[in-house]
């Protein structure tokens, strides 16, 4: 049989989620359509600004774009000398702990892209105050920058079956404390230095621990620091995470039960990237 008669699958429908909706066939054209336009991004904001801060994430969902962005010619043309990578949430575990989501970026990006050093921040997150070490070193880089732009320009996160992101799990302390403090600082600028004056508390990364956190212990960005980010890309692949996506587009839970509905860019742009898989039927 000719491939113009194999049966073609119809292309499921766009769940209805919040900011725009990537899909396609399979896991690897995801990647495709995810790496392509991080390379835009990250050109026009070396053009812009003369550096690109990007945020990843841990999981497993991203590590086959994380190698596509290493080994093909394509992607490999992104500016990692004038890239800054910043890590989204960590275990508190050591880098040699192989549940460090550090150790994987750095074996996977860190140790084949020619990054200078200097633009890595991992999180030292078993030191007692990992979250106002890493907060302090988010503004010795960031602020940097004009007020406005003193902000991470692309984010990519996951989403666990559970509707969790970056860290943040339902009912967690630093979601339920994040929450709070949107709810309380109402509209204000996406700007990360006007947010740390907002508060008096801190709001950029938090620790998150209990029986609400699934072990080990955590550090995180907060929502209000993901929330600045000039874009934000939640990438979900497998069959395994279709009816979180259908519970999530039903647009009937609260941020506490699905922390990723938390995530709401302020003045920036959040786009889904779903597999056929991932897409509820
Ligand atoms: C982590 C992540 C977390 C992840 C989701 C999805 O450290 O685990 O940052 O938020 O993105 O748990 O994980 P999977 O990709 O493994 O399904």
């Amino acid at each position: 049989m000719s491939d113009d008669l194999l049966p073609v699958e119809p292309a499921p429908a766009k769940p209805n989620l919040p900011g725009s909706v990537v899909i396609r066939p399979s896991a690897d054209d995801l990647i495709d359509a995810i790496a392509s336009e991080l390379l835009l991004h990250a050109t026009s904001c070396v053009r812009k600004f003369g550096d690109f801060h990007l945020a990843l994430s841990g999981g497993s969902t991203p590590l086959p774009l994380y190698r596509r962005l290493m080994y093909d010619p394509v992607y490999r043309q992104l500016p990692w000398k004038r890239t800054h990578l910043w890590i989204v949430d960590e275990r508190r575990v050591p880098f040699e702990d192989e549940r460090s989501n550090f150790r994987e970026i750095e074996d996977l990006i860190v140790h084949q892209a020619d990054i200078p050093r200097e633009q890595v921040h991992p999180m030292h997150a078993t030191e007692p105050d990992a979250d106002v070490r890493y907060e302090r070193e988010l503004a010795r880089v960031l602020f940097f920058r004009e007020p406005g732009h003193d902000r991470l320009d692309y984010v990519l996160l996951g989403m666990g079956s559970d509707g969790h992101t970056a860290s943040l799990f339902p009912r967690s302390p630093a979601l339920l404390a994040d929450l709070a403090s949107m709810a309380a600082q109402n509209g204000a600028a996406p700007s990360l230095r006007d947010l740390q004056k907002a508060a008096g508390d801190r709001r950029l990364v938090r620790l998150n621990e209990g029986p609400n956190v699934t072990p080990p212990d955590r550090v995180t960005m907060t929502l209000p620091m993901l929330n600045a980010a000039r874009f934000v890309a939640v990438m979900v692949t497998g069959a395994k995470k279709k009816d979180m996506i259908a519970k999530v587009a039903s647009g009937t839970a609260s941020a506490a039960d699905l922390p990723i509905l938390g995530v709401k860019p302020k003045a920036g742009e959040l786009r889904w990237y779903l597999d056929h898989e991932a897409c509820p039927a």
